[in-house]
């Protein structure tokens, strides 16, 4: 194929960019609308994030080249960016050089014999959540369910480490840092250098949960003992190939990368799926018909899932439609051709599951909320298509612990 090095031009820019800002206040104020509006543009096309040119792509084929050449497409870009100030090289957000080893280490806080620890956190969470809710009362469902996946997430990693008033101060920062995140991603980061009482507060924020999670893994490391957390198969962890164990800075890096990427994912699945019910009278009945045969008013257990299929077909659409990680960035690491253009190195690249998963391509109807849809086909035949969880080598390790945490809520 003859590709010239300045094939980036021929990529078609979005309109409505502003000076300097580029197209990031439209992201910030309409995400999606901004996002729905790029397939329009073809496979391709550019938006403009403060100075960085980033190459959307909105091409389902294309979209799985990039997720799974995760060498070539390394995370980078303005959204690691950004997630690097908190995580730092943690499992998400590190490099492709350092990602198999930390994906080794951190492997066995995720098997299923560790699941039944963590799934007594989720229901005691889900629990007090819920005890807390009457009828009449008005409540912000978004807020509370964030704060009922911030506490899981931190009863998981932490157990018993942490009093009531630690949990919920550690909560709400962190659902500060998460919100601050995409603000943060979306503005040049001259702006985000600024000594604004924003700014102050975030680098803040961050300074204060970076060290409390280093005095819980200092306490820690002087006691061997198994709590059944994620904490402790993080400590324990060797690797195979070299035998090391984390480091206290690189366990504070791998702590903020499991809450920052399982708290708030899961709480915008559950926020999300509650919304279509309630505009779904009829899938809500059949959620209900379903709940009231196998539990009979009593508490979920991990052994339910499986018997409960609406539970599960509804989270699925949910996940369709509404992906939580609606979009992602990578970097290129080499010249490399996507499509028929030739991508420098160096190259910011946007992918979003929330436009993939919305294309007339792959789905009829593809805006309807459909549960149903589900019956006859699964995510595993569309493993390439349907990506909430993203795809490949860096594809989600947290995926059955969100989705059981989001069935038993
Ligand atoms: C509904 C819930 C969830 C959704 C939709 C979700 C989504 C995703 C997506 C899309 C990625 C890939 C990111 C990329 O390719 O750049 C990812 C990665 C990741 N997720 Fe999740 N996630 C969820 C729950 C969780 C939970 C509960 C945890 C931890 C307890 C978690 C931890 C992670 C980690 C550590 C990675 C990085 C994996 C790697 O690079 O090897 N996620 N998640």
């Amino acid at each position: 194929m003859n590709v010239e090095k300045s094939d980036l031009d021929r990529i078609p820019l979005a309109p409505g960019g502003l000076p300097l800002i580029g197209h990031g206040v439209k992201l910030m104020r309409n995400p999606l609308g901004l996002l729905s509006s790029l397939p329009e543009h073809g496979p391709m096309c550019r938006i403009q994030l403060g100075t960085d040119t980033v190459v959307f792509v909105s091409d389902p084929d294309l979209t799985s080249q990039v997720f799974v050449a995760d060498k070539v497409y390394d995370k980078g870009g303005p959204f690691y960016a950004r997630a690097r100030e908190i995580a730092g090289d943690g499992l998400g957000s590190c490099p492709h050089d350092k990602h198999r080893r930390q994906r080794r280490l951190c492997q066995p806080a995720f098997r299923s014999d560790r699941l039944p620890s963590y799934v007594e956190s989720m229901t005691r969470s889900i629990e007090t959540t819920v005890q807390g809710w009457h009828d009449g009362k008005v409540i912000d469902l978004g807020v509370d369910l964030s704060a009922m996946t911030f506490r899981v997430a931190t009863l998981t990693m932490f157990s018993t480490s942490l009093s009531d008033n630690q949990i919920r101060q550690f909560g709400s920062d962190l659902s500060a840092i998460a919100h601050g995140l995409l603000r943060r991603t979306a503005l040049p980061a001259i702006i985000n250098r600024l000594p604004t009482p924003d700014n102050r507060r975030y680098a803040a924020t961050t300074r204060r949960v970076r060290q409390l999670a280093a005095s819980v893994i200092a306490e820690r490391r002087g006691d061997q003992k198994d709590r059944g957390d994620l904490l402790s198969a993080l400590l324990e962890a060797c690797d195979e190939q070299d035998g090391a164990p984390f480091t206290d800075s690189e366990l504070v890096d791998q702590v903020f990368t499991f809450f920052l990427g399982g708290a708030e994912t899961t709480a915008g699945c559950l926020t999300w799926a509650l919304y279509l019910l309630d505009r779904h009278p009829e899938v809500q009945r059949q959620l209900h018909e379903e709940v009231d045969s196998v539990l009979g008013g009593r508490t979920a257990t991990r052994e339910d899932l499986p018997s409960l299929p609406v539970t599960n077909r509804i989270i699925t659409e949910t996940l369709r439609l509404y992906p939580p990680t609606w979009v992602l960035t990578r970097q290129v690491t080499a010249d490399t051709e996507l499509g028929d253009i030739l991508l420098p190195s160096g190259t910011k690249i946007a992918v979003s599951p929330y436009v993939i998963h919305r294309s007339e391509q792959i789905h009829e109807d593809p805006v309807a909320f459909r549960p149903d849809r589900w019956i006859d086909t699964t995510p595993h035949h569309h493993r390439k298509t349907f990506i909430p969880f993203g795809l490949g080598a860096r594809r989600c390790i947290g995926e059955q612990f969100g989705l059981i945490e989001a069935a038993l809520a």
